[in-house]
């Protein structure tokens, strides 16, 4: 969502905004701005689209001034006008905002009431104009910024500037991170520790309910109840080397071809060398007791649920329900005792994964999250927070935490079935060598790339697509839909291949791409006859599978991708590789924002 940044600075402010807003604008990037305080005169600048628009702005209508905070925005309430941009200012109040207010409507009656006029759609300008009427009633800004908090209801991080007001930063958080940098005489708000990462890495970060008073020399927190709260200064490392583009067009051919990397890291961390054994974070976890598993999530962290689901049930013999955090959270399911909730994000700041698992507290036995910024609120709200180790993923399409996510979701389904006593020391030992030789099998699979482009070329004059997959390959046909839909634009779907003939079959004719993802398995040949059905229709198939599985699939498909062997429970972290490069591809050849895609936003912090 909405990305927020400020700074009490020693330098001119608008090149540090900017420059942070820059590593935000995966947040969101339907419009930006900044406002600054100058000799005590707060200005402001905004302009739609992407940040550059804004540089380009600032270019002939510089914005001098230490002191300042900007926005880049992710539209909820309001279309992406200039005027809807942040900061949103009302007299000598200037609030960026991060979050919905939900009760924008009540407040907006209330200032009407008042006689105050409204200037945009959006809920954040109800923001400004409540602390602008407290401010002409004659309270301090701090005063008139807390009593606004006070009245706002939703998700917000938020951060007001002052006119007449050089150093002083009020910010606060309910249901959206929000992280104070320290400096040396100097202080930054950031949404995350990347914005701040090259302005310092010594970082607070505000707990629910906080709100902070900020100046240059001193940071004074206050908890939900008023109280003086005591919030550790973190020193976080953010990777700023992994925040460029390393010589690849784009961030997601980055992060796609980083994948063996980062998988190998992940996999060290949770399977120590020369032993076959799952070692797990601080106090661990042991599944012996474990009745059932609830696993939820939203989008593409929500496949990797579903195909975890295959593993902990196969291989630890463990029931599990999976649910869509927004659905899961309204639906108030009972949690029989024996439950352990596990929630799956990368983020870690998902507004619906966040409530889902705030529903969980005090119900199921332990609350367990996979995540991959480990001081995100997810992490922090779980009993045991397991970290996926992907690095910083900038393209909006997620892709190397995917991967990573499966691969820790695989092996905590190993340590369930060791657990349980469901896996011999051999099969657990096979599993885990199949696991250690991924990173290398995932190298192969990359250098599927040419011929992946090639097929891409012809996919990306679809209309609609749509995937196949059978077992451990279904959520990941699902998950290939999802890439294909989200970067390139085009309509597709996915289904479990069996479902085939109970519906979908009827939208196949020669038009229908059919992308079919199945390895030489045991549920091969059941596959194949799904395919044949669609090529009877005039479908065009494209397999993406083994040697042995191309041989046998016989005449008649359209196109051929070629995976290398691998062990079968391992199979779709390995076929996420070709998923992600034919969306890639596609959606390069019909020349679409590929890290940047319309409408979305990395980090969804509402509902
Ligand atoms: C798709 C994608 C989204 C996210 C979803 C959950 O490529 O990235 O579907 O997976 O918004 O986000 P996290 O994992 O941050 O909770």
């Amino acid at each position: 969502m909405c990305g927020i940044v400020g700074v009490l600075g020693r330098h001119e402010a608008a090149p540090i905004l900017v420059e942070a807003l820059k590593r935000l604008e995966y947040r969101g990037y339907d419009s930006a701005g900044i406002a600054t305080v100058n000799a005590g005169v707060l200005d402001r600048r905004r302009a739609v689209g992407k940040l550059v628009n804004l540089s380009d702005l600032l270019v002939h209508q510089p914005l001098a001034g230490k002191s300042g905070i900007g926005h880049t925005r992710w539209a909820t309430h309001g279309a992406p006008t200039v005027n809807n941009a942040h900061p949103h200012r009302a007299g000598a109040v200037a609030v960026v905002h991060n979050g919905i207010i939900e009760n924008f409507r009540d407040l907006r009656a209330e200032l009407a009431e008042d006689g105050i006029g409204f200037q945009t759609d959006t809920d954040t300008e109800t923001v400004a104009l409540m602390a602008e009427r407290f401010l002409k009633l004659g309270e301090t800004p701090v005063d008139a910024a807390m009593k606004t908090i006070d009245r706002l209801e939703g998700a917000f991080a938020l951060a007001f500037l002052f006119d007449g007001e050089d150093d002083l930063i009020i910010a606060a958080r309910k249901g959206s991170p929000l992280a104070i940098g320290h400096g040396d005489g100097e202080m930054y708000v950031g949404s995350d520790a990347i914005a701040l990462a090259p302005l310092t890495d010594r970082i607070t970060y505000l707990e629910e309910g906080d709100r902070a008073v900020v100046t240059r020399t001193s940071l004074e927190i206050r908890d939900a109840n008023g109280a003086l709260a005591n919030r550790p200064v973190k020193t976080v490392r953010v990777d700023t080397a992994r925040v460029d583009k390393a010589g690849h067009r784009h961030f997601m051919a980055k992060e796609i071809a980083e994948q063996p990397a980062v998988l190998a890291e992940a996999i060290r961390h949770y399977l120590p060398a020369d032993e076959d054994a799952v070692r797990l974070p601080g106090a661990g976890l042991d599944f012996s007791g474990v009745q059932r598993l609830t696993l939820v999530a939203c989008g593409t962290a929500y496949y990797a649920c579903l195909t975890a689901k295959y593993w902990f049930e196969k291989l630890a013999r463990i029931p599990v329900e999976v649910d869509i955090a927004s659905e899961f959270r309204y639906r108030e399911p009972p949690l029989p005792a024996g439950t352990v909730a596990l929630f799956v994000s990368q983020s870690g700041e998902t507004a619906d994964t966040l409530a889902a698992l705030r529903y969980c507290r005090g119900k199921a036995d332990r609350i367990v999250s996979v995540v991959n910024v480990p001081e995100s609120s997810i992490a922090r709200e779980s009993d045991l927070a397991l970290p996926i180790h992907a690095g910083v993923e900038i393209g909006v399409a997620s892709t190397k935490a995917f991967t990573c996510q499966l691969a820790v979701l695989l092996i905590l389904a190993l340590k369930a079935a060791a657990d349980r006593g469901e896996m011999t020391p051999e099969a657990l030992s096979d599993h885990i060598s199949a696991l250690r030789g991924l990173p290398h099998l995932m190298n192969t699979a990359l250098e599927a790339d040419d011929e992946i482009r090639d097929a891409a070329q012809q996919l990306s004059s679809a209309r609609d697509v749509l995937f196949l997959g059978r077992g451990l390959m279904f959520p990941l046909a699902l998950e290939g839909a999802l890439k294909l839909k989200e970067i390139s634009y085009i309509h597709a779907e996915a289904y479990a291949s069996g479902e085939l003939k109970h519906g979908p079959i009827a939208l196949i004719d020669s038009m229908m791409p059919v992308v079919v993802m199945a390895p030489k398995d045991a549920l091969f040949d059941k596959t194949v006859s799904n395919m044949q059905e669609v090529m009877a229709r005039e479908g065009k198939v494209m397999l993406i599978s083994n040697p042995a599985g191309l041989a046998a699939a016989g005449d008649g498909v359209w196109l051929s991708i070629a995976m290398p062997d691998v062990q079968d429970a391992v199979a779709p972290i390995l076929y996420a590789v070709p998923a992600q490069l034919l969306a890639y591809h596609t959606a390069v050849a019909k020349g679409t924002d590929v890290d940047q895609p319309r409408n979305l936003a990395k980090s969804v912090t509402v509902e």
